[in-house]
């Protein structure tokens, strides 16, 4: 993975010519972000309207036991007024939002950005009634509907803070974010349709809100009008309120640091903490990368396959896109469904131009062969994209060639829920790019490789270690809801002075940067994160399981799959019906995305001396990396480990 083996792949000079940041361009406009900071963004920052002009550009500190982010402190404005009102002069018959179904015989709508207006002040207003007001939290736990959007643009319009919660996640997970956050409202809808099957949200949050107190609310909009039951006084029919309410709603005008979401995300301890995000800063940096990475130009039609419950779906298929006054995609529904022609098919329906998607999509249609992609014409895409783990050279090729054509630049984006948006991309009209690498850092961004125990900054190229950044950018997140400390401890306590990521990263002889995963114990299953002491509470919850080591191993479309290593409690069995029992029970704990693909009998874990699990040799196992367990003998009882080997699961 250097420069001398990786083959590069330099744009077009019609593409070069043709793009907003070309390679002289970028290399200047690094090269001020650096050298001033605050002079550049407070030039970025006019791409959004300000109710009040912010007078300082950041305030910022990274120092342990006072970590404090501020970006355009004393300016005001409003997200939705950003994405939606300052449009309606030039853009109220342009569509704003093209929503595609799950089912390809079902119309698509094209939402125009009067439409957007309308039904994100329909529910503003109808949350209002509720009782909804500034700085109240939201949960949102929908399926991808346009009435998505207008919820989290409604919320943004009176300065409620919403909380997405997936779709794909249980009850009791649902649960624990609105508890978390202490939302006043949970929108949901009856039914989720996906893939053909449908999730029935509505009786989800039925179980969930037992769990929370009684005053929770809950706005159920209709998709698919099948049968759900009803709470009088908690229960709130949204299209029957939607009837009536008004379709204009004042803007609140918000402090740039004022929240705009809390998004739970996993970490490598305890529970999914909540990442908040802030008004301004998080709305122009949203805006910058999507223009820039994407190269987007007015009248592009924009294609993010992310859902909205996933930060990509916050930045770029909702206020990234909609600040910029383009055409976003909303799609329900799942890559292989009807089959796996499905995404080539919505881009030539569409004319999509920017199409951006994951590594494990791509690996499970690449695996369909081609012929799903042939019968449909793709040349309207001019950019791809990947987020959300590292993309395996083989598949970039595909992604390259078969739908690409060989024309199109995949920007390879690196970045994090607690980032807000990209930090790390080739730009698609500046940059040759090199399959597996991001390449190239953003404006702004300057990233640091740390040897991992030392903490020593690793100058030259090339350089290989931990990944932290040195400076803040106006769309990090600020703190974890309700408890500052741990914000403050999991990103600013290993390496003091920088921003830790959690990731591990290669910088190549020619300085091109290559993430190579994650250096703690948080696994990237499908692009998705799963904090391995998340599943390992959902396992030793299960009243027969006595304990649990969880790790990640290599799946060929996955990225990473789900390893579980299950002691049982005295005189239990170890059968295939209890695995199977076991595997439902994590679903139903979390959620379908944390199914446990291999869950290996262990009536011994290797363990220290005192006691600690050695999780080291255990993902070496799960990883069929026998050869180099390391040092054994400081094992309790080293035989442990010729037992698992013995016994390790295959999938
Ligand atoms: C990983 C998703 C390699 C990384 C936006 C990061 C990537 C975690 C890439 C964040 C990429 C994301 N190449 N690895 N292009 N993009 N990652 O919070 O390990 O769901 O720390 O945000 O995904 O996942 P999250």
């Amino acid at each position: 993975m250097s420069s001398t083996t990786a083959k590069t792949y330099s744009p077009s000079k019609a593409m070069a010519d043709a793009a907003h940041v070309n390679a002289d361009r970028y290399d200047r406009m690094y090269a001020d972000s650096l050298a001033d900071p605050d002079g550049f963004w407070r030039e970025q920052a006019a791409r959004v309207d300000w109710i009040t002009p912010f007078t300082e550009v950041s305030d910022v500190d990274f120092t342990l036991g006072n970590v404090s982010i501020n970006w355009f402190a004393d300016g005001q404005l409003n997200v939705a007024a950003n994405c939606i009102d300052r449009h309606l002069a030039t853009r109220a018959d342009q569509t704003a939002i093209i929503w595609e179904p799950d089912s390809p015989t079902d119309e698509a709508l094209h939402i125009t950005y009067r439409d957007l207006h309308a039904g994100t002040c329909k529910m503003a207003n109808i949350l209002k009634d509720l009782g909804v007001g500034r700085g109240d939290r939201v949960v949102i736990y929908m399926p991808m509907i346009p009435e998505a959007a207008f919820a989290m643009l409604a919320c943004a319009r009176i300065g409620a803070i919403h909380s997405i919660v997936f779709a794909g996640f249980s009850p009791d997970a649902l649960a624990a974010r609105v508890n978390g956050c202490e939302a006043k409202v949970v929108i949901t809808a009856d039914y989720a349709p996906r893939g053909g099957k449908a999730t029935p949200l509505k009786t989800n949050a039925d179980q969930a809100l037992l769990h929370c107190k009684d005053t929770v609310k809950c706005l159920v909009v209709k998709r698919t009008g099948g049968q759900t039951t009803w709470t009088e006084g908690r229960d709130y029919d949204y299209n029957a309120l939607s009837k009536t309410a008004a379709d204009t709603c004042h803007v609140e005008p918000m402090n740039a640091e004022d929240p705009l979401f809390i998004l739970y995300t996993s970490g490598s301890t305890g529970q999914p903490k909540g990442v908040v995000h802030s008004t301004g800063g998080y709305l122009v940096y949203a805006a910058l990368t999507h223009e820039t990475t994407f190269d987007y130009k007015d009248g592009d039609v924009f294609w993010c396959t992310a859902d909205v419950g996933w930060v990509t779906g916050h930045s770029y298929i909702v206020y990234g896109p909609l600040a910029n006054g383009a055409t976003t995609v909303m799609f329900e529904g799942v890559p292989t469904y009807p089959d796996a022609s499905r995404f080539w098919q919505v881009c030539e329906k569409h004319k999509v131009n920017q199409f951006y998607t994951a590594p494990t999509a791509i690996r499970a249609l690449m695996g369909q062969g081609d012929d799903f992609v042939k019968g449909a014409d793709l040349s309207s895409l001019r950019i791809l994209g990947t987020v959300g783990e590292p993309i395996n050279p083989e598949a970039w090729n595909w992604y390259n060639d078969v739908i690409g054509g060989g024309r199109c630049p995949i920007v390879d984006t690196w970045w994090q829920t607690e980032t807000g948006g990209h930090l790390m991309t080739p730009l698609p009209g500046a940059h040759a790019m090199k399959p597996g690498s991001a390449m190239k850092p953003f404006f702004g961004i300057k990233p640091v490789v740390l040897e991992p125990t030392t903490a020593e900054v690793l100058e030259g190229n090339p350089a290989e270690g931990v990944l932290c950044i040195a400076s803040s950018w106006p769309g990090q997140m600020r703190t974890v809801w309700g408890d500052h400390e741990r914000f403050e401890k999991t990103y600013f306590a290993d390496y003091p002075g920088y921003y830790f990521t959690g990731d591990g990263c290669k910088r190549d002889a020619d300085g091109d940067y290559w993430i190579t995963g994650r250096v703690d114990d948080v696994i990237n299953v499908s692009g998705h994160r799963m904090g391995t002491a998340e599943v390992e509470s959902a396992l030793v919850a299960h009243p027969k399981v006595a304990e649990a080591a969880v790790v990640g191993y290599p799946h060929a479309i996955k990225g990473q799959g789900i390893y579980c290593y299950v002691t049982l409690m005295g005189g239990e069995e170890y059968t295939d019906e209890l695995r199977a029992e076991l595997r439902k029970w994590v679903r139903t704990e979390i959620g379908p995305i944390a199914s446990p693909d291999l869950i290996q009998w262990a009536p011994g874990l290797p363990k220290t001396r005192s006691g600690k699990i050695m999780r080291r040799i255990l993902r070496k196992i799960a990883e069929n990396d026998h050869a180099t367990l390391g040092d054994t003998s400081t094992l309790a009882d080293p035989s442990v480990v010729d037992d698992l080997v013995k016994n390790r699961m295959n999938s």
